[in-house]
């Protein structure tokens, strides 16, 4: 910490980004502060109470609707592509408030936790940006279409335990993006959409890293509390996620990211 400086705390000013609802104000705050904790501006409080419950910032549009009313589109038509597009839009908006989330709620996690999700949430805030840009390139923008809620569903039901959120939201949720991914990729490249493919691919190649750093602190809290990894994500999936587990997993993806092979296995077990 430079002497210089007034300290601000860290978690503090994550709530800030966690509740902006303005998308371009989101990515503002959250590369701002990325960048004042990499010039060691910051504390990071551990000890802060949290006193908010799990809200998030989210702009009047998109239209949230249950994810079975979404209409499918063909990927072939420039409205279709701009949809998918839009649904990873989507999907990076909430992930920057997952990882703000993360930093924001949980007390009494070693320094590095807070430094690898303020890291997630500077890479997720870049990931909203190329994807927002392109929409905007093809005359969308983030709000033209109708998105669900089913990600942020499940951050508000894990918000009482940090294990839980790190084997539900990390290793669950944003693992299958890791499995649907590379297919979407190939059918970009199909149909040409080369800015989609570069944009896809850098996230692709992220992602990895921000599951791998979901299942190092979900291994850290099990050892912490005498708990099988293992055992413990299984009846985790039971509880919560047990009609999320979908095949065909991308092996190759998920080692990458932290899963073991006897994981895998339990995984093909739940699976439907
Ligand atoms: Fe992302």
């Amino acid at each position: 910490m430079k002497d210089n400086k007034i300290s601000q705390s860290l978690r503090r000013r994550a709530l800030a980004c966690l509740q902006a609802t303005d998308p371009q104000i989101k990515i503002q705050l959250s590369l701002q502060l990325y960048q004042e904790l990499q010039e060691d501006l910051l504390v990071i409080d551990k000890r802060m109470p949290v006193d908010s419950p799990c809200t998030a910032g989210f702009p009047e549009k998109p239209e949230l609707v249950p994810v079975y009313q979404l209409p499918k589109r063909k990927i072939a038509s420039l409205e279709g592509h701009a949809a998918l597009i839009h649904s990873f839009a989507h999907i990076e908006f909430n992930a920057i408030n997952i990882a703000w989330d993360a930093v924001y709620r949980f007390s009494f996690m070693p320094t590095q936790y807070y430094l690898d999700w303020a890291k997630i949430a500077k890479e997720e805030a870049y990931h909203f940006s190329l994807i927002d840009d392109y929409l905007r390139e093809m005359g969308y923008q983030y709000g033209s279409f109708q998105a669900h809620n089913d990600l942020w569903n499940m951050v508000s039901e894990t918000a009482h335990d940090v294990m839980v959120r790190m084997a539900l939201v990390p290793r669950v949720l944003e693992a299958r993006g890791l499995d649907v991914t590379p297919t979407i990729i190939s059918k970009f490249k199909q149909h040409n959409y080369q800015r989609a493919t570069e944009i896809l691919e850098i996230i692709y190649h992220d992602e990895i890293g921000h599951v791998e750093v979901g299942s190092q602190w979900f291994n850290h809290l099990c050892e912490k509390r005498g708990l099988d990894p293992v055992e413990t994500f299984g009846n985790l999936i039971q509880q919560y996620a047990s009609d999320k587990i979908r095949k065909p997993f991308n092996e190759f993806a998920r080692l990458k990211a932290g899963f073991t092979q006897v994981e895998l296995e339990l995984l093909d077990t739940c699976a439907k």
